[in-house]
């Protein structure tokens, strides 16, 4: 078997193409929707994905206000940069680029965003109300643009066992919330560090949502025949025969192609569909103020 590709670029371009009707609509009622994206520091890496989440905005019309704070910003300043985002309401959506510096609180940090404006859905309010079941509001935008990407693929979710590698509160946790939630409706098993068995584990899985930043860990013989495999993973690994001297690579090993029945790749799986999510979140913020 040759895995089918999950293709993200594809499936975001087609949420993108449903959203720019939604732009205009906010428009005609005189709202323009407006994201503010804040990076701190010189993560090479953070600067590309906020650099593309800006790109998305631009091709849709979406406002977005890009604020690159050094790596020696204080905490409060950061926090004071947030309650002036906070206050203003042409703004509708706040994203604080993650990971960030090492001498910063990132979870009180994220407590601070006003719930309403929480486009990552990272705020204690919009967890706990996906938490609850209610999955209708703000949805963290990289396991919402996997469940988006499976129904795209018309992949049957109701009764089957998932396996989630990692239990992170940007990826895993709210990835088995989701699953597991009405409407999805899988058996979820959340794998971790101190899993026990975890090949065997993956290996009962009919979709396995890979999201543990080790390159290539998931192999082949984890994967049983006919698997739906997500790669969330993004990890960059040297590469000498390359001019740049390093690759990109997820956290499942290509060989698992020759065993699933459908494979996400990276780059051009998850990605993209992260963006598009948060450009969904970003106009839904807009509407409820209309
Ligand atoms: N870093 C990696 N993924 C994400 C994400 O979805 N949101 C934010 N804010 N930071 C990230």
């Amino acid at each position: 078997m040759t895995a089918s590709r999950l293709d993200g670029r594809l499936c975001a371009s087609a949420v993108e193409n449903s959203l720019k009707v939604e732009v205009q609509n906010c428009m005609d009622s005189g709202v323009n929707p407006h994201l503010a994206v804040v990076i701190v520091g010189d993560d090479p890496a953070s600067h590309v994905y906020v650099n593309n989440k800006v790109k998305a905005c631009e091709r849709l019309g979406i406002i977005s206000t890009h604020i690159s704070l050094p790596s020696n910003t204080t905490e409060s300043e950061l926090v004071t940069e947030i309650e002036r985002l906070n206050a203003d309401a042409s703004i509708h959506g706040i994203l604080i680029q993650s990971p960030l510096p090492k001498h910063m609180d990132e979870e009180g940090i994220t407590d601070l965003i006003s719930p309403s404006k929480d486009v990552d859905g990272f705020h204690p309010v919009n967890l706990g109300r996906l938490v609850q079941g209610r999955t209708d509001g703000m949805l963290p935008c990289t396991p919402a643009g996997v469940i988006e990407m499976l129904k795209w693929a018309n992949i049957e979710t109701e009764g089957k066992n998932a396996v989630i590698l990692g239990r992170s509160r940007i990826v895993g946790m709210p990835m088995s919330l989701l699953l597991a939630a009405k409407g999805c409706d899988s058996t979820v098993t959340i794998t971790h560090s101190r899993t026990q068995n975890l090949a065997e584990v993956c290996k009962q899985a009919d979709i396995l949502v890979a999201a543990v930043g080790i390159p290539e860990l998931v192999k082949k013989d984890w994967v049983k025949q006919g698997a739906v495999v997500v790669d969330v993973g993004i990890n960059r690994v040297e590469d000498l025969s390359i001019e740049r001297g390093w690759r990109l690579t997820g956290d499942v090993d290509p060989d698992v192609a020759e065993v699933a029945s459908w494979l996400s790749p990276v780059p051009g799986g998850v990605g993209p569909m992260t963006i598009a999510m948060l450009m969904i979140n970003t106009i839904n913020a807009a509407k409820s103020t209309i």
